[in-house]
């Protein structure tokens, strides 16, 4: 016998926010015919990874993340690829609400609509503050090591 249930189509976009949630990546939104670029969607993990909240991030440029550390090359790298319509994948020194530094991988990608207009630019925010953390530990243990055993 077929099982069929039927489902309101209505709950798919309330799923794929749940969906969204629940990821460990941030997920923003940010749309290119508002002045400034400002964010119009983030999901829960970009509020946790931030600590920012909704309130504090929809409507804003994303650069506030950055605080007073703007002098980055990845920045640079960012206007340029918006300019241009390009994806592009950077790491970048961010500040979270309390003034945490984070080290965020961040990609961006525009998505187009069939005309080949920008829509939206998604961003895919990943805190890899860790790794980063362990790969220069491991280069300071190394050039100790590297110090004594050519002493
Ligand atoms: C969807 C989207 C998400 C972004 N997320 C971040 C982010 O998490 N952290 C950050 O420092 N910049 C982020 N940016 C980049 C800044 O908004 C901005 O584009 C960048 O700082 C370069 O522009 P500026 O030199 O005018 O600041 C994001 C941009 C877009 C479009």
């Amino acid at each position: 016998m077929a099982f069929i249930v039927e489902k309101d189509s209505g709950l798919i976009p309330q799923v794929l926010a749940a969906i969204l949630d629940e990821c460990v990546n941030g997920v923003t939104l940010a749309d290119p015919d508002l002045e400034g670029v400002p964010i119009i969607y983030a999901n829960k993990a970009f509020e946790r990874l931030t600590g920012y909240t909704q309130a504090d991030i929809i409507g804003h440029n994303c650069r506030f993340l950055q605080g007073d550390d703007r002098e980055q090359p990845e920045r640079y790298q960012i206007a340029e690829a918006i300019k241009n319509h390009e994806t592009i994948e950077v790491t970048l020194r961010n500040y979270k609400k309390d003034g945490t530094l984070f080290y965020n991988h961040l990609k961006i990608v525009p998505l187009f609509d069939k005309k080949q207009r920008v829509i939206y630019y998604l961003g895919v925010q990943y805190d890899i503050t860790k790794q980063v953390n362990a790969d220069n530990q491991i280069q300071t243990l190394t050039n100790l090591l590297n110090a004594v055993s050519s002493k």
